[in-house]
């Protein structure tokens, strides 16, 4: 699948623009500041109804407006979806083919999108939290089960963390807040521990690839959870203290994903440009367990990230990702690697408007 257009209003920077797409290649250049992100923000909120930069919708309405909105035809296998969002003052209203969604779920199986950012990198860089976020967004894009379980999942266990720190409490009521904090917490589990596997499976032989057999990535779900009756179990012994500190110390949200280079913890280990491949063969992973779980190819966006990458990596990702649509972000991009790229458009942005600079380079 792919975007064939967008059309923006008052989206972000985006006073009122429409743009139409290359079915693989689009390479979108300009300064700092002037719209790139959003212009890839709009597209990622197709795929999932939220953005990937914030938790909060109303920054997507242009400053000192009232309603924003954001409109795509998406290309699949055999037709077109039309999806318009609009953001207003109470929340978004999202529509498929005109139709009104009751929940965001019910988008996400229209366009998969994977985003590549500077702040991807911190997957590997940074501590427990991006990665479980990591998996989060990838398992409620491929799988709407998991999106509901995880909802869930975050709202008990908000509740169960605000009774912790009552001063009169009634264990009874924790009896049922821990029977679906293990319910809905153990098929995250399940369902991240799969994903691992899986990823794991196809990201070590990306990786072999882009690194000239000379590293091994390995990727593992960490947790002390084994089964029901063992959450259960650590939620019960960790009570006293989960009271003294008003919080819940034991569940999927303190569960860990391990990253690997020849078997040494990347996080402490890895240099800087490992830290990158590694989470580049990641990104690269992600889309090829996206084709395999959905049997559809996701769009992949490259926000900034294409620049810091050497020549022999990207021309290996512009290989190895030519049957999906691809954008790219640049402040610009050297004639050598333009001549090298496959046929697309290249766009300027400048101050939140967008120009068709170059249809179909190299056709
Ligand atoms: N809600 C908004 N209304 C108007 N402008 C916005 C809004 N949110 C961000 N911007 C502007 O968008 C610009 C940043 O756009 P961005 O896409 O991140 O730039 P870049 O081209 O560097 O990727 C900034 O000038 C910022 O002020
Ligand atoms: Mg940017």
């Amino acid at each position: 699948m792919y975007f064939k257009s967008v059309e923006l209003h008052n989206f972000r920077n985006y006073k009122d623009q429409k743009v139409e797409f290359d079915p693989k290649l689009n390479i979108i250049l300009g300064d700092n500041a002037q719209g790139k992100t959003n212009l890839l923000e709009s597209l990622f909120i197709m795929g999932l109804g939220r953005s990937f930069k914030t938790t909060n919708d109303k920054e997507m309405i242009a400053f000192g407006e009232e309603l924003s909105r954001a409109s795509s035809v998406v290309m699949g296998e055999d037709r077109e979806t039309q999806i318009d969002i609009v953001y207003n003052q109470e929340g978004k209203i999202i529509k498929v083919d005109g139709l009104k969604l009751s929940r965001t779920v019910d988008l996400l199986e229209n366009v998969y999108v994977v985003v590549f950012s500077p702040e991807d990198l911190r997957i590997v860089k940074d501590g427990p939290e991006h990665r479980r976020r990591f998996l989060d967004r990838e398992l409620c894009q491929i799988k709407p089960m998991y999106y509901s379980d995880l909802g869930n999942y975050k709202k008990i266990l908000k509740q169960r963390n605000s009774y912790l720190k009552e001063d009169a409490i009634d264990r009874d009521l924790f009896e049922v807040f821990d029977e679906s904090l293990v319910n809905y917490g153990i098929r995250i589990i399940e369902e991240r521990k799969r994903f691992t596997e899986r990823l794991y499976g196809i990201c070590g032989g990306i990786h072999k690839d882009i690194s000239n057999g000379k590293e091994k990535l390995a990727v593992r779900y960490e947790t002390d959870i084994k089964d029901r009756e063992s959450f259960k179990e650590k939620l019960r012994e960790s009570f006293e203290t989960d009271r003294v500190r008003g919080y819940t110390s034991v569940g999927p949200h303190k569960d860990y994903l391990g990253i690997f280079i020849n078997g040494k913890d990347i996080r402490i280990y890895g240099s800087q440009g490992q830290q990158r491949t590694a989470s580049l063969s990641m990104k690269l992973a992600e889309v090829e367990l996206i084709k395999q779980e959905t049997g559809q190819n996701p769009v992949l966006l490259l926000d900034d990230v294409f620049s810091e990458l050497d020549v022999g990596r990207q021309k290996y990702l512009i290989e190895a990702m030519k049957d999906v649509q691809i954008f790219v972000t640049a402040t610009g991009i050297e004639q050598g690697l333009m001549e090298i790229m496959p046929a697309g458009n290249v766009y300027y942005v400048d101050n939140g408007k967008i120009n068709l600079y170059n249809k179909q380079v190299n056709s």
